[in-house]
Order: C-alpha cells, then structure tokens, then sequence
C-alpha cells in the first residue's frame, strides 16, 4: 500500500461520514503494521458528544481485529457533498487515542486535499510531550 493509495483510501472512506449536524465529512485510512488498511469515517449523534470521528472509528474498527500495530493514517474532510480545499489535521483526542498504539517518532499522519496534495507529519510533531501508556506503568 502506497501514500497515494492510503489517501485515496480516506477519500473513499469519506464517502460513508455519517454527518447530519456539522454537515463535515470526515474520511480515515489506517495502515496496519502487517499491511491490512482499515477506513473509518465520522458518525455524529443527536445527542453530539458521543459522536465518534474518522480516525478513532478506524483505530477501534483494528483493534476489534487484534491489531495493535499502526504504521501510518490518511486524514481527509471537509464540508460535506463538496470537493475538499483543505487539510484536515486529527484533533486532540484522536492524537491522543494514537499515542496509545503507536510509536509517535515513526507512525506517519497523512493529511491531504487530494492523492497528489497530501503532507506527512509523525505522531511526535503533532503530540509532543504526549502523556503515555508508560506514564501508569505500561
Ligand atoms: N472530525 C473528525 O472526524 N476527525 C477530526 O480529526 C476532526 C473532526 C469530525 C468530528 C465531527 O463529526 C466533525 O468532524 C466536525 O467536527
């Protein structure tokens, strides 16, 4: 599995946002350490809060699977049923929900636009002085 065909994972992952209230559709693509690719996208809820976004339902969609090993995630949204014109960087949460699987000085985060407009960032750059499993022991 290429960059360009992670991101274009996200892209069609995106396709499956599930976005009534903020009408922003959110797509993710998680590469597994043993090549298996996961989609996820957001689902909103009524009630708001427990609305769940792209990356997290990707993480917990692999780790259902048994997988606990990540080596990279394709991050795109934008306002839903309209071509994407920016990047869309993970929020907080879901850097922190990565922190607790993945290595943050080599697990890469792709944010793009398109499969040719993409940038890559670690983990480490977008969530640094992380608290970590390490931190209770772990
Ligand atoms: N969202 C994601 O799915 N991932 C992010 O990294 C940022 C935000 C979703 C959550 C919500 O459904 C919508 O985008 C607007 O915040």
């Amino acid at each position: 599995m290429t960059d360009i065909e992670l991101v274009r994972a996200a892209i069609t992952a995106r396709e499956n946002a599930y976005a009534p209230y903020s009408h922003f559709a959110v797509g993710a693509a998680l590469l597994c350490a043993d090549g298996t690719v996961y989609g996820g996208c957001n689902i909103e809820n009524a009630a708001y809060s427990p609305g769940n976004c792209a990356e997290r339902t990707a993480i917990f969609r692999a780790v259902f699977d048994g997988h606990r090993d990540f080596a990279a995630i394709a991050v795109v949204g934008g306002p839903q049923g309209q071509p994407i014109s920016e990047l869309c960087a993970p929020c907080g949460v879901c850097r922190q929900v990565m922190r607790e699987f993945c290595d943050p000085a080599t697990f890469r985060i792709l944010m793009g636009t398109s499969d040719t407009d993409y940038i890559e960032s670690t983990l480490e750059e977008l969530l640094p002085y992380s608290f970590r499993p390490e931190n209770l022991g772990k």
